[in-house]
């Protein structure tokens, strides 16, 4: 009889990445993922500590959970519940002194050692919780067994993690600790699977992939990003590469030369800047200046001048001016970027951030985003509006909500809606854009539908990317 599992995933495709992970480290135990947590036999929270009130959000839910907990029990069963991910790293202890009916705390480090967690959880029985947040010796890639199931069209590939940046907002180096790159022939390989099940499109995930430097096949020397790249387009099948998420720091030439020279490299890069006033970065300890990143943008776009820029921004942040959030304003308008997110600083616990006296009052930071926002949102809009009446190369990758439609992306990551037969689903399609919406495109598929329809789109990728 298969167990049932419920995983709910907060934050990051890195988390995404990790739940299908711990899925699959479970299965030889006999759990088997389930869409909704009534019955389950066991739950993981895999949690994200990024933003404020994570670790509350995480306790109210588990409250809710106690009456699942108390439906299964009625039925003579026992529903574990694990606490994985950031909060569970960072909450440690305290999470089984807040919420004794948690059975198992792991960290995103240790959930290779699932299943003997888990063996000692059911031993231990309720009320007696199990902690594992080291950060091991071993190598957990190294110890995860092969994906048990296909994960799609567009899928996630974990090349790296943890981060020796230590901005000064940010708790990821202590939650996902040092920065780690895997072999590049663990990733090639792991890479040639997903292909081998029918994914065209592989996300690189890290939480400064372009840090990236993974020992080469025959162990002497290291690979950085855009080498590693180069080699994964070699795989036949794999037609769409991207990589997130990167720090200015680490665009190094070889990662620019791959935007020149590498097709399959989407002409779309998230590349956080944060704020861009030079005061600001200095103090978030980012090591880089608001023109060198400009001039970073400037050097990628002469490389692949289609290229789509997305970034991340903080508002707010301890000691932040009118001039300063001025100078933010500034470098939106001057590099015009294709989507963003921005957030209110918001003070983590133990970051060097948190304890500054000049914390900006609440009322200024809102009135900075609703600013910031409403810039970026009409160059989204604007960079959306440039689609219609062209010929995008889409990856048909999900259902849509209405009968008859499919979504699927565009090289520049947007969503686009197209009426289409099921049966192109995983396939790269030609489509006319007809419309344009804040945070979506509609669309014709123009695309000659035979079964080399998939390959002929892919010609057509490339004759796309010379022609925006
Ligand atoms: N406050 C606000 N935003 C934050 N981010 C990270 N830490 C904080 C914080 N303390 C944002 C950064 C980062 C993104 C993942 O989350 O912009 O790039
Ligand atoms: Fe956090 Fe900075 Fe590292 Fe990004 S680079 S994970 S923001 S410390």
């Amino acid at each position: 009889m298969k167990k049932k599992l419920y995983i709910k995933t907060y934050g990051c495709q890195m988390n995404m990445y990790d739940s299908a992970r711990m899925a699959d480290v479970l299965a030889p135990l006999g759990y088997a993922p389930s869409d909704s947590p009534e019955g389950a036999d066991m739950i993981i929270l895999n949690t994200c500590h990024i933003r404020e009130k994570a670790a509350e959000k995480v306790y109210s839910e588990l409250g809710r959970l106690r009456e699942v907990q108390a439906g299964k029990a009625e039925t003579g069963g026992r529903t574990l519940i694990a606490v994985a991910g950031c909060v569970a790293q960072a909450e440690g202890e305290e999470m089984l002194r807040r919420a004794p009916q948690v059975d198992l705390v792991v960290g995103p480090q240790t959930y290779h050692r699932l299943p003997e967690l888990v063996a000692r959880a059911e031993r231990a029985g309720p009320g007696r919780g199990i902690l594992d947040t080291d950060f091991p010796e071993e190598d957990k890639f190294d110890r995860l067994p092969e994906e048990s199931r296909p994960q799609g069209p567009a899928a996630f590939l974990s090349i790296q993690e943890g981060c020796d940046k230590f901005c000064t907002f940010c708790v990821v180096p202590y939650t996902r600790g040092a920065e780690y790159s895997r072999p590049a022939a663990d990733v090639l390989a792991e890479a040639r699977r997903l292909v081998a099940q029918g994914t065209r499109e592989i996300t690189l995930l890290g939480q400064n992939v372009n840090a990236y430097h993974g020992e080469v096949p025959d162990g002497r020397g290291d690979w950085g990003l855009g080498r590693l790249t180069r080699e994964l387009a070699e795989i036949d099948g794999l037609a769409r590469i991207r990589y997130t998420t990167s720090h200015p720091r680490d665009v190094d030439d070889e990662l620019i030369a791959a935007h020149r020279d590498v097709d399959a490299l989407m002409p779309f890069l998230h590349l956080p800047v944060q704020s861009g006033s030079d005061r600001i970065l200095e103090a978030m300890n980012r090591r880089h200046t608001a023109d060198t990143y400009r001039r970073i943008v400037d050097r990628l776009r002469e490389a692949q001048p289609n290229l789509a820029m997305a970034s991340d921004f903080i508002v707010g942040f301890p000691g932040e001016s009118d001039a300063d959030f001025g100078e933010t304003l500034r470098l939106v308008a001057d590099i015009g970027f294709a989507q963003a997110y921005s957030f209110k600083y918001s003070p983590r616990p133990g970051t060097p951030a948190s304890t500054v006296e000049t914390q900006v009052p609440e009322e200024v930071k809102k009135e900075r985003l609703a600013g910031l926002q409403q810039l970026l949102g009409e160059q989204q809009l604007a960079f959306n509006h440039r689609t219609v009446g062209r010929r995008l190369p889409v990856l048909l990758d999900r259902h849509g909500k209405k009968p008859g439609q499919l979504i699927g992306r565009s090289p520049y990551m947007q969503s686009v809606h197209v009426d289409a037969p099921a049966r192109l689903l995983g396939r790269i399609v030609d489509v006319d854009i007809t419309e344009a919406l804040p945070n979506s495109l509609h669309g014709r598929v123009a695309t000659a539908i035979c079964e080399s329809g998939a390959d002929s789109a892919m010609d057509n990728q490339h004759v796309e990317r010379a022609a925006i």
